[in-house]
């Protein structure tokens, strides 16, 4: 018998609505978005749920069913802090959010189930804020108003302004508008996308290094500033605008060279990836961005490095690298078709003999499996 309980067990009758949105993993375009730049995710299988009805009472209520835990809020405003129940302060941020955009928003009862990792680098936020905008677009019949492109946006804005971490918009749009079958291309100056196919004969592999990130907010926003800092001494409005390498070899300042070496670099992968290459071709573009984040953007760590060295030896793996911000986390392969469950038990048995705690993500494996014994 389960004892997770249910919407009706915690909030004492049925709820309005139902919905959910994936995690997702980023193929390639790392630290691009927030220089206007390209980027090439796509959906994981994880996701959130969330179900949702109208309280009529005074204050919305918030049960995140991995916390066991209830946190309660007035209407329009923040909810505190509370590490007993983290997901809180996403919810009601979104909410306020999508009031911004003349929406009703009345008191809710909310309850969410997530088994999107959460703290590797999946897009865990991201996928609580799409589900949640997504339930109140369909509670509200507000179809016209939040179309997928305007709830990635409003989530986003609710993660800048209300969770303190000044991202771009990738993980909202691909929790909004990819799948797991296909890569979401997307321009993140114009919103121009396409869906492009995954290489043929490949798979995709998304292992957790075990690694923690510690660092991940506040060298997020220095990087940031960095870039900032970065085109502006090249008189440009984003980094976007800089097409070729050697303009950026005339920045004096050697962090500032490193860290627009790697945006203009990491760009030119994304298009050469998504004009269609093979699996090969696309596993190349893979190792080069792992180089130019570890050496240029600086944003990996010694696990991480590690876990993807083990990946990119493999024979049945066309390439590897760290996926999402870092500082820890997530890494991404590019396998043969139907392989990447064999090359995550044998790279987990090697990265185990050498100290090292990952696990599989997707796919998952079963629990003997997944500790690398
Ligand atoms: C985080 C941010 C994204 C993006 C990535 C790095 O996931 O939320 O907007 O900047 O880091 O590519």
């Amino acid at each position: 018998m389960s004892t997770t309980p249910t919407f009706q067990d915690v909030f004492g009758s049925r709820p309005e609505v139902y919905a959910r949105a994936p995690g997702r993993v980023n193929l390639l375009g790392e630290h691009t978005d927030y220089n206007d730049g390209f980027v090439l995710p796509c959906a994981i299988p994880q996701s959130t749920r969330v179900a949702m009805r109208r309280n009529g009472g005074g204050a919305t209520r918030v049960h995140a069913a991995a916390y066991g835990r209830t946190v309660e809020f007035a209407p329009g405003t923040d909810a505190a802090e509370d590490e007993g129940n983290p997901f809180a302060l996403y919810v009601s941020g979104t909410l306020i959010e999508a009031a911004q955009e003349g929406l009703q928003v009345p008191a809710l009862d909310i309850f969410v189930v997530s088994d999107v990792p959460i703290g590797v680098g999946l897009s865990s936020s991201a996928a609580l804020e799409v589900a949640v905008l997504r339930a109140l677009r369909e509670l509200l019949e507000a179809q016209e108003q939040l179309d997928d492109v305007r709830i990635a946006q409003v989530a986003q804005r609710a993660e800048v302004e209300h969770a303190g971490v000044r991202c771009g918009i990738m993980d909202q749009m691909a929790s909004s508008l990819a799948d797991t079958r296909s890569a979401l291309f997307l321009d993140t100056r114009t919103l121009r996308r396409q869906l492009v196919a995954l290489p043929e004969g490949s798979s995709v592999l998304v292992m957790d290094s075990g690694v923690a990130r510690s660092l991940a907010t506040s060298g997020y926003n220095q990087r940031r500033a960095e870039c900032e800092a970065a085109a502006a001494a090249l008189g440009v409005p984003a980094l976007r605008d800089v097409e070729y390498l050697s303009a950026v070899e005339q920045l004096a300042d050697e962090t500032l060279r490193k860290r627009a070496r790697h945006v203009v670099s990491e760009n030119q992968r994304v298009l050469s990836a998504a004009a269609g290459c093979d699996a090969a071709g696309f596993g190349t573009l893979m190792n080069a961005s792992h180089a130019s984040l570890r050496d240029d953007y600086e944003v990996s760590v010694p696990e991480v490095d590690r876990l993807v060295d083990l990946l990119q030896r493999q024979p049945a793996v066309w390439g590897a690298r760290m996926t999402g911000a870092g500082w820890g986390g997530a890494v991404v392969a590019l396998c043969h078709q139907d392989a990447a469950e064999d090359v995550a038990r044998a790279v987990l048995r090697e990265y185990a003999a050498g100290g090292g705690k990952g696990r599989a993500l997707v796919p998952e494996l079963a629990q003997d499996a997944n500790s690398g014994g």
